[in-house]
């Protein structure tokens, strides 16, 4: 458990590979937003990863062992994930079938582990239907997800696109509390 005063590393994913996307966007917004405490490793590499494969497990891709290493290093984990057909994008679900199984020797990566989840969406629906998929597939590996609040972020280029969130606006205060919410998970 951490001290009051440690820093805690969160490692971040952004579900879409995009150059211009939101959710990546909404990463670094967290990054900017987050307590001080919090030092963020983003993950850069989910483009790389290969598709899971189970006779390619043993031994792991490098890509995988550093996805592993990098996960079981941190403290908790930020995922901002766009909605793909009602679901979450395949690459991202690809990265968790990996954190998923196990390791020779080694404790599986996202047991027990705090998660909070963001998602950003062009439309209506603020990815919805893609959190709530991401909370089913995370409920089955055991990790430790911040309940409350939920940041749904519709017609996020009009926010994100321009200047960003802003630090005083009403999103930032949500995503805010969603960190401070992670927080709390990892003091436990
Ligand atoms: C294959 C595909 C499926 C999509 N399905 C949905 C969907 O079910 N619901 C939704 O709100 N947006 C959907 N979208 C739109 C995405 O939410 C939008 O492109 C969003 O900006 C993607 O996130 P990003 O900006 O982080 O890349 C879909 C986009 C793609 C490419």
């Amino acid at each position: 458990m951490p001290t009051q005063d440690a820093t805690s590393t969160i490692f971040a994913i952004s579900g879409s590979l995009r150059r211009a996307s939101l959710n990546t966007r909404l990463i670094d917004e967290a990054a900017k937003l987050a307590p001080d405490a919090f030092q963020f490793d983003i993950y850069e590499s989910l483009g790389n990863l290969p598709h899971f494969n189970e006779d390619h497990e043993f031994p792991a891709p490098p890509e995988v062992d550093d996805l592993r290493r990098r996960v079981r290093a941190a403290d908790a984990l930020l995922i901002a994930t766009p909605e793909y057909n009602a679901s979450v994008p395949g690459v991202l679900k690809n990265a968790i079938d990996w954190l998923s199984r196990p390791a020779e020797g080694q404790p599986l990566p996202l047991t027990a582990k705090p998660v909070a989840i963001i998602g950003a969406s062009m439309g209506p629906l603020g990815t919805v239907r893609a959190q709530l998929s991401l909370r089913q597939i995370l409920q089955k590996v055991d990790a430790a997800v911040v309940r409350q609040p939920e940041f749904i972020l519709a017609a996020a280029h009009t926010q994100l696109e321009a200047e960003g969130l802003g630090p005083d606006s009403a999103t930032a205060a949500v995503l805010r509390s969603v960190l401070e919410q992670l927080q709390i998970l990892i003091e436990a």
